[in-house]
């Protein structure tokens, strides 16, 4: 019988992992249910965070799901099944292997948690999300992906970097999908309150986009074996909690969009408020000719993908 709130995490590693640690660490809800291929190293983990736990005086249990169906009356459930990014590989690389994986995964909640919130994690994140949501038949609101608060983190930290104060303060903004063509928002960025364009050059500004632009490549250089997973799964610890708690705060997330911007049949990130329903409200920034041409580029690298797919019949497999 479920007790409280039940999250499950899809993906048992690093990312994933890492979720589920940050989840029970903060006695965020009643029970993590962690799913993994590899059931063994799922239940290792899943041992070991409910020790932690105990450790922390929190209540919460981290358990493995070894049959689909122990996924079920999840409220939130989320997604980082797949392959990570590798030095070298894009992230639309990862496409056509995560997203045999993703379908996979969408049919047992599709059937086992109907009601639950989807968070995407897995690359290409707004192909991934777009997949799921088609695949699942949820409403939009109910399938979200995780990338601009990570994107927005990452700037922060750069802007930080730049100045040498501020760390916390730091309010940056990142539109558009995960990925090369992602959108920073310098004009819509601020050190609490303070202008981001008062505090820095132009040229140190874009700076800070081109890194933040590749701060996930940055991470992977380093890394080599994997990409990175603390801020992601901080991130996506974040949306959860939002969610759990229906704090109705607002944050950049991938979304379907059907008209939004002047884009539809296309997920991208978008600001919004997170609360017990999902993607409550979907704000529509007043963007310039600039900041709208570089939405549109990068919406359209997503487009491409989600051709790549339809070139494929993907969506019409196993109708
Ligand atoms: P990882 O390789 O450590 O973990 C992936 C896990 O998925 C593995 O434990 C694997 O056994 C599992 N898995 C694979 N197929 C499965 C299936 N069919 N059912 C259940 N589990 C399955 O990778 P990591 O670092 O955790 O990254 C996960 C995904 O998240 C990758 O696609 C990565 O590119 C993406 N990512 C996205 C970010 C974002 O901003 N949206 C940020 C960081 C990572
Ligand atoms: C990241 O940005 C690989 O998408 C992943 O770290």
């Amino acid at each position: 019988m479920k007790r409280g709130k039940k999250v499950t995490v899809i993906g048992a590693g690093n990312v994933g992992a890492t979720v589920a640690y940050i989840l029970a660490m903060n006695g965020a809800c009643h029970s993590v249910v962690l799913r993994d291929r590899d059931i063994e190293i799922a239940k290792g983990k899943a041992l070991d965070m409910s020790q932690a736990a105990n450790a922390a005086r929190m209540h919460t249990i981290v358990s493995v799901a070894e049959d689909p169906k122990d996924i079920a009356d999840s409220d939130v459930v989320v997604i980082t099944a797949g392959s990570p990014r590798l030095p070298g590989m894009s992230r639309e690389d990862l496409l056509m292997i995560n997203v045999n994986i993703t379908k996979e995964v969408i049919e047992d909640v599709k059937k086992y948690a109907p009601n639950a919130v989807i968070i995407m994690v897995s690359n290409p994140l707004d192909v991934m999300t777009y997949v799921a949501f088609k695949e699942s038949g949820f409403p939009r609101e109910r399938v979200i992906g995780m990338a601009g608060i990570l994107d927005s983190a990452r700037m922060a930290h750069f802007i930080y970097e730049k100045i040498g104060y501020g760390a916390g303060q730091i309010r940056a903004s990142v539109m558009g999908g995960h990925g090369d063509e992602m959108v920073p928002l310098p004009k819509f960025s601020t050190i609490a309150g303070v202008p981001l364009t008062d505090v820095l050059s132009q040229s140190e500004i874009d700076e800070v986009v081109e890194r933040t632009k590749f701060g996930g490549a940055e991470i992977i250089g380093y890394l080599k074996t994997g990409s990175a997973y603390f801020a992601p799964a901080k991130s996506t610890a974040i949306m959860v909690e939002s969610i759990l708690k229906d704090t109705k705060q607002i944050y950049p997330c991938a979304v379907y969009l059907d008209g939004e911007y002047g884009h539809s049949d296309v997920v991208s990130g978008v600001p919004l408020v997170l609360g017990a329903g999902g993607a409550e409200k979907i704000f529509q920034l007043t963007l310039n000719d600039e900041q709208k041409a570089k939405f549109a580029k990068s919406v359209d690298s997503v487009k491409k993908m989600i051709n790549v797919l339809n070139e494929n019949k993907f969506f019409e497999k196993g109708e």
